[in-house]
């Protein structure tokens, strides 16, 4: 396991080497010298501000007021029964140059008193993500709620009123009717927002329309990439827009073990979408990097940056689970992500080799 190197403080942790002579508040450096920071995907565990392991499994990021908020699962607790970790609840980072993180505690929180509630420690809350919304200046999540089985099958919706929390509990529902898997939500230029999810036990990847103030499905809807089911199935969508035009990247579905990614590109969100084969290219390319998507951000203030996201699942203890992000390459009509060991924010002002 590599550790991160700080040039002035003997410290850190790992996944980042940053040269910072000291780190404050929402992951602001303290002082105005310069730094150097480096991504090291999936190699070792990540730090944040405080030294602890970066718990945000699944996750997702909001950008708002330049400041990003990473949403994911705290899987801080015991594997049981070698596949799941009792619900602790969606954790909430913050940080201005995406390297290092300020935790802001649990932005939902597990309810542990009602063995009932969506929330219980027993059932499943996975791959949170969280949107605002301009016209109720609410901060909305949707996440995945399920029971230990993945037969429960529904999204959860919380809100609040500040990014970090803590998130309000609304309900949980299987949108349009259909079971609902793994998903993302998706807020586009014109303000209309989009649920993304696995749905009919993995036959189909729904995209529903989501009501103004982003809370309900509105009935509006399309089912695209119709599969048999697992494995050739798809789930951990991750989507983005790029000059007018939609990326979906998509997982098989095994489990926690990695597997080939799938992208498909759409000129409107409710497609056609046309699917163009794994973005990975290289070694390891078939089990994506050993990972799995779970989200596409764009870098702020950065043209044509965008960051693919994945979990490195280490199924036989979740906590340990690590992150793996690299930058996304377009080229002609397409995508293309290749392993880096290191990399920084600098390699998007390079050109795209063709
Ligand atoms: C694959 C999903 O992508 C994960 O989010 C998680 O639900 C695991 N399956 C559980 O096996």
């Amino acid at each position: 396991m590599r550790m991160i190197h700080c040039l002035v403080l003997p410290c850190l942790v790992l996944s980042v080497i940053c040269g910072s002579p000291s780190i404050g508040a929402s992951g602001e450096p303290s002082s105005g010298k310069s730094e150097v920071c480096t991504f090291l995907p999936g190699q070792g565990t990540w730090l944040d501000t405080d030294g602890h392991a970066i718990q945000a499994h699944g996750g997702g990021m909001l950008y708002h007021e330049g400041i990003y908020y990473w949403y994911g699962e705290n899987k801080d607790g015991p594997t049981l029964n070698g596949n799941r970790v009792d619900v602790i609840g969606i954790s909430c980072y913050s940080s201005r140059d995406l390297y290092r993180w300020k935790f802001e505690g649990l932005a939902l929180k597990a309810v542990p008193d009602d063995p009932k509630h969506d929330l219980h420690p027993s059932r499943v809350c996975e791959r949170p993500k969280v949107i605002f919304n301009d016209k109720t200046r609410k901060f909305v999540m949707w996440v995945h709620i399920d029971d230990a089985k993945y037969q429960y099958a529904r999204t959860g919706v919380a809100v609040s009123d500040t990014p970090v929390g803590p998130f309000r509990y609304v309900e949980s529902f299987r949108p349009n009717g259909g079971e609902s898997r793994d998903m993302t939500v998706f807020k586009d230029d014109d303000g209309k927002a989009y649920v993304i999810f696995g749905t009919g036990w993995h036959t189909h990847v729904q995209i529903a329309d989501l009501t103004d103030d982003y809370l309900k499905p509105s009935g509006v809807y399309t089912n695209h990439f119709q599969r048999p089911g697992p494995p050739t199935s798809r789930e951990a969508p991750a989507i983005f827009k790029h000059q007018g035009r939609y990326y979906l990247i998509t997982s098989g579905t095994t489990g926690w073990a990695c597997n080939e990614a799938m992208y498909a590109v759409a000129d409107s969100i409710h497609g056609p979408w046309v699917e163009k084969g794994n973005p990975c290219v290289g070694k390891n390319a078939d089990k994506t990097f050993f990972a799995q998507s779970t989200f596409v951000l764009p870098v702020a203030g950065k043209k044509d940056a965008f960051i693919f996201m994945a979990d490195r699942w280490n199924s036989e203890n979740l906590r340990d689970s690590q992150y793996v992000w690299l930058p996304v390459r377009f080229t002609d009509g397409g995508i293309r992500l290749e392993w880096l060991d290191s990399w920084d924010l600098s390699q998007f002002d390079k050109p795209t080799k063709p």
